[in-house]
């Protein structure tokens, strides 16, 4: 088992890393946050998968949410606070999220207002949940307006990824987690890159187990790293952003029903290398690089027939907008450059270039 921990303003949090530590889940949070979660809250496809041994491992029936990033709202928070109220949780009561990116999402931010905030752990049994979800304590909902519009930063009090829960991923949420993985080996680590598998056909067998306890564990390293500089985002933690001002636009445009986010985070990495080098911060050769490494994640949904200048309205309302318009993070060859101002126009211009292919 691997640990890193991740510095916090809210308080210091462990990410344990390893091929089968869900088993030890109520050992673990028992010697680590001082008891064990009295609630875990999952989707119905992980509940058949992994539920039912972390449950009975603690002695609890699991809140189930409806699964699938157009689920990830409003609602999902309330069932998950009146379970939590029904069952009697109280402030010093912690809830486990068992799931990928969207559960820990929602239950992360559900934690974050029950009662003012209770604490909680994060279990993310997908790709995406482990190397990004899961570390840095950014939580939220969707609005039908756009991704993530809101939320809160509340850290978990520990982070549990069992790379073992990777073989049950299908290989299509397998591919869009590796997107995120391009993404952070593309801020700070380009020797990670050689370790990304690569084809339409990529599975759990695509590397051994050790390989992924290490791809996980670098990916995750290199997050814990920039969050622990800059917690709320003020500056360096903007890089992480990667690939996401168009991938957010995507999934908003398709009402979060046709992408998944790291596949739409793939379009997004491509729209940035294109305009890394429009914006001459980018060599011809590092765009070739970039774009490459996300297409070689393999087939991801066409954006052949949707409207750029709809899809570039949702870019309108994102999060990184501020008086000056809306701040994107663009590829270096060697790292990201932050606050690139870049006008919808181009914006359309590059997805209509992708369109193009
Ligand atoms: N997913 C980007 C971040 O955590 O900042």
């Amino acid at each position: 088992m691997i640990t890193i921990d991740v510095r916090s303003a809210a308080g210091d949090y462990p990410v344990l890393i390893g091929s089968g530590v869900l088993d030890d889940i109520s050992e673990l949070s028992a010697r680590i946050v001082g008891r064990p979660p009295r609630s875990v809250v999952t989707d119905a496809v992980v509940a058949r998968l992994h539920a039912h041994r972390v449950a009975a491992a603690l002695d609890v029936d699991p809140i189930v949410l409806a699964g699938g990033e157009s689920n990830k709202r409003w609602s999902a928070v309330e069932t998950s606070c009146r379970r939590w109220l029904a069952d009697g949780l109280d402030r010093s009561s912690i809830v486990l999220a068992l799931g990928g990116g969207i559960v820990t999402d929602t239950v992360g931010f559900a934690a974050a207002t029950y009662l003012r905030g209770i604490a909680w752990i994060a279990a993310p049994t997908t790709l995406l949940g482990m190397v990004d979800a899961a570390v840095g304590g950014k939580t939220g909902v969707n609005l039908p307006e756009g991704k993530n519009l809101v939320g809160a930063f509340w850290p978990p009090a520990l982070v549990v990824a069992d790379t073992d829960t990777l073989a049950t991923l299908p290989p299509r949420e397998l591919r869009a987690g590796l997107a995120e993985v391009v993404k952070a080996a593309w801020i700070s680590d380009h020797s990670l890159l050689d370790l990304v598998p690569v084809g339409a056909d990529i599975g759990y067998d695509s590397l051994t187990k050790s390989g992924w306890v290490e791809m996980v564990a670098r990916s995750i390293r290199i997050k814990s790293e920039i969050v622990a500089d800059d917690e709320r985002e003020a500056g360096l933690r903007k890089s992480l952003n990667l690939g996401h001002t168009l991938g957010h636009a995507l999934e908003a445009a398709t009402d979060y029903r046709r992408f998944l986010h790291g596949e739409a985070v793939a379009w997004g990495l491509e729209a940035a290398a294109l305009l890394g080098r429009r914006h001459g911060v980018l060599s011809a050769h590092g765009e070739q690089e970039l774009r490459s490494a996300a297409q070689r994640l393999g087939p991801r949904p066409a954006i052949d027939d949707l409207d750029p200048e709809r899809v570039c309205r949702f870019i309108a309302t994102d999060k990184k907008r501020d008086a000056q318009g809306v701040a994107w993070v663009l590829p270096t060859d060697d790292g990201v450059v932050l606050d690139q101002r870049v006008e919808t126009s181009e914006a359309i211009e590059v997805m209509r270039e992708l369109q193009r292919g």
